[in-house]
């Protein structure tokens, strides 16, 4: 950015924003879109988590039906927080889904993807200057959520497999007791696919009541899931495992998800937040989220998308074929390590994120900008094959691939690697 187009912004937005936390992830994207147009022959661009599953076929005739058999007045404002029997529907079948007794409509706010309702959360909760703690790697748009409302995001490492490492947490809420405010939780994970077992969920809850269940200022668990309708089942056509759940655990929870990824419905910005019968300040919470959905210049979730839902949710025909991510996860596993790349096995979502080999690690004296998936990432664009580096993530020696991508682009990016890493 040059110093007039700098001063033609508020100091804030030129510095802060565009400045220091300028996507890794875009601007690689972008580089794959100018490769492109330059030409030269095929990219394998797998930088984006962008689904490339279409929606199914029955969400397209639910559009059609919804409007077909609608009454006077479907296309006006709403109630900030979405059509009741929507929110009714949502909450019959996340109640189920999770055992939540006494789950009402009024605990479901419908939102503008899982990130309006995160944003909508944090301004409830957050006051500036509050921590907000996430174990990495993460989702780096987080790191602008936080920014939004002047919190400081905190990342907390992970165990092995990028399991919770509740020490780490546990240590990070004793150090500043009073600022800690939010724990981020996304399972299954992006970048790892790692999903949080029943187990340490428990032990997280414990954890928490110890430290801060009698907190007299809420702390609050937003769990973070739009991936978690996309595990792969143990054999096709087979009901995968359910990804376990904080809510019903620990009474402060929020459950954040979206159909972004799971209908392949990203563009449409539908999703949802569900607060926990048990929170504390539940009443209060209900308004706030209604309040900042509207606030923050959402006003509620798009109309059509929200009444589409009660027809397609639940069917077996409503959904995508994870199949296809599975597959591409699992042979873009399998050649990475051939050459000798970490990663365990792929089990949902469309994402890796690879340990490097030793040698092309940077050695321990290095800097990050010098960090071995740096230097890789370069390498691979080479050969044509856009991946970002985990630094991005929160994690250097990584690389983080998006796997919704024609089968031709595992082939052609492993090629890309062998040459890359030879
Ligand atoms: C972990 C995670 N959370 C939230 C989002 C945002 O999803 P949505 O499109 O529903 O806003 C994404 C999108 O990539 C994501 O990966």
């Amino acid at each position: 950015m040059s110093d007039a187009e700098r001063e033609a912004l508020s100091a804030r937005i030129a510095n802060e924003v565009l400045g220091a936390s300028e996507s890794w992830t875009r601007r690689m994207f972008e580089l794959g879109l100018q490769m492109r147009a330059d030409g030269g022959g095929p990219v394998w661009d797998l930088s984006l988590g962008n689904p490339s599953l279409e929606p199914p076929q029955l969400w397209r005739q639910a559009i059609v039906d919804a409007l077909r058999d609608e009454p006077p007045g479907m296309h006006r404002y709403m109630t900030n927080a979405g059509y009741p029997e929507v929110r009714e529907f949502i909450a019959g079948r996340e109640a189920a889904r999770y055992g939540l007794d006494g789950l009402e409509a009024g605990d479901v706010v419908m939102t503008v993807g899982a990130a309006g309702a995160m944003n909508v959360l944090l301004r409830s909760v957050c006051d500036p200057g509050d921590q907000i703690l996430v174990p990495a790697p993460y989702f780096t748009e987080y790191t602008n959520y936080a920014a939004n409302v002047d919190a400081q995001l905190v990342p907390v490492p992970t165990g092995p497999g990028f399991s919770l490492d509740l020490a780490a947490i546990e240590q990070v809420i004793a150090a500043n007791p009073n600022a800690a405010r939010v724990l981020l939780l996304n399972s299954p994970n992006n970048p790892t696919g790692a999903i949080y077992s029943a187990e340490s969920l428990d032990a997280l809850a414990a954890m928490l009541n110890e430290r801060v269940g009698e907190r007299k200022r809420p702390f609050w668990v937003i769990e973070d899931s739009p991936y978690r309708d996309l595990v792969y089942p143990a054999q096709p056509g087979a009901e995968p495992d359910p990804v376990p759940s904080l809510l019903g655990r620990w009474p402060n929870t929020v459950l954040v998800t979206s159909h972004s990824k799971d209908l392949g419905l990203a563009g449409e910005r539908i999703g949802y937040l569900v607060i926990s019968p048990q929170a504390r300040g539940r009443a209060l919470l209900r308004r706030a989220a209604s309040f900042c959905n509207r606030t923050l210049g959402f006003v509620n979730a798009p109309a059509l998308m929200q009444r589409v839902l009660p027809r397609v949710l639940g069917r077996p025909e409503g959904r995508v074929d994870v199949e296809i991510y599975a597959q591409n996860c699992r042979r873009m596993a399998a050649g990475l390590r051939d050459l000798g790349f970490e990663l365990p096995d792929p089990r949902a979502g469309f994402f890796l994120f690879p340990a490097l080999p030793e040698r092309l690690r940077a050695t321990s004296s290095a800097s990050d900008s010098t960090s071995g998936d740096i230097a890789l990432t370069e390498r691979l664009r080479e050969h044509r094959t856009i991946v970002v580096p985990g630094t991005a993530f929160g994690v250097s020696e990584h690389l983080r691939l998006s796997m919704c991508v024609d089968a031709s682009a595992v082939d052609g990016a492993l090629e890309a690697f062998r040459a890359a890493c030879a």
